[in-house]
């Protein structure tokens, strides 16, 4: 690690994935995973081209958004995840239907730098996705200009899939570019994140974890949020 950049982890962030929510009461599943503490709201787009499913699009990001709050008022940060080809068009929507966190996996644009400048010329945090098996050298050139990177412990598609452990060296490597970047962007993971396994991963250097099934699976979303809490604490 860099000496001029110590670590500078940020806070920890839960950011449950709607993915596993009860579909049938999304703005309800919304609220109560809220109330339980989830610190942002991650939504898994899905086009059924780039990925094979599909899932929701910028109405139900615009139909949400006024429940994406805490009791007192404070915002609560909706994290798309572009799981689509194209990227752009879909971006620009997102952003308009109060996207606060936009990423897009690279490989999906044709100009990831340009995509990028798009989506914070729309007033939105850009980040970029990275599949299990796809390297980081896009990071090289672009790392000024992100304030997210999103690694992928599964192939994107579907929740409820095993963590891939290759996934933690890749996290380690994007901590120490982090660093020595010395900017402030979250390193974020998504994909079998459990109680079992948080802090396994926050150790090899991520600071905001997605979770799907581990939490919507569950009777209480409180408790299995605490869970996590207390293990990323530890
Ligand atoms: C895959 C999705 C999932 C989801 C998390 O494309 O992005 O990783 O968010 O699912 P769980 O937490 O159930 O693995
Ligand atoms: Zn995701």
């Amino acid at each position: 690690m860099n000496a001029a950049y110590p670590t500078r982890k940020p806070a920890f962030r839960i950011a449950p994935s709607i993915l596993s929510a009860d579909f049938a009461h999304l703005g309800d599943e919304v609220k109560a995973v809220i109330a339980a503490g989830a610190d942002w709201i991650h939504f898994d787009v899905m086009d059924n081209h780039y990925v094979p499913n599909l899932t929701f699009g910028p109405m139900i990001c615009q139909a949400l958004k006024p429940h994406c709050k805490k009791a007192d008022g404070t915002p609560v940060p909706i994290d798309v995840h572009l799981m689509v080809q194209p990227v752009d068009a879909l971006a620009a929507a997102f952003a308009d239907a109060g996207a606060d966190f936009i990423s897009f996996h690279p490989d999906a644009s044709g100009h990831v730098h340009r995509s990028i400048q798009a989506i914070k010329g729309k007033g939105c945090k850009a980040g970029l996705v990275f599949n299990p098996a796809a390297p980081l050298d896009v990071l090289d050139w672009v790392i000024d200009d992100i304030d997210l990177v999103l690694i992928m412990s599964v192939n994107p598609g579907f929740g409820g899939q095993s963590f891939i452990d290759s996934a933690l060296r890749k996290i380690e490597e994007v901590r120490k570019r982090i660093d020595t970047s010395g900017k402030d962007i979250r390193l974020e993971v998504d994909g079998g994140i459990k109680t079992e396994n948080i802090a396994r991963v926050a150790a090899a250097g991520a600071d905001t974890f997605v979770a799907g099934s581990a939490i919507f699976g569950q009777a209480d979303y409180k408790t299995v949020i605490d869970a996590m809490r207390f293990e990323l604490a530890r």
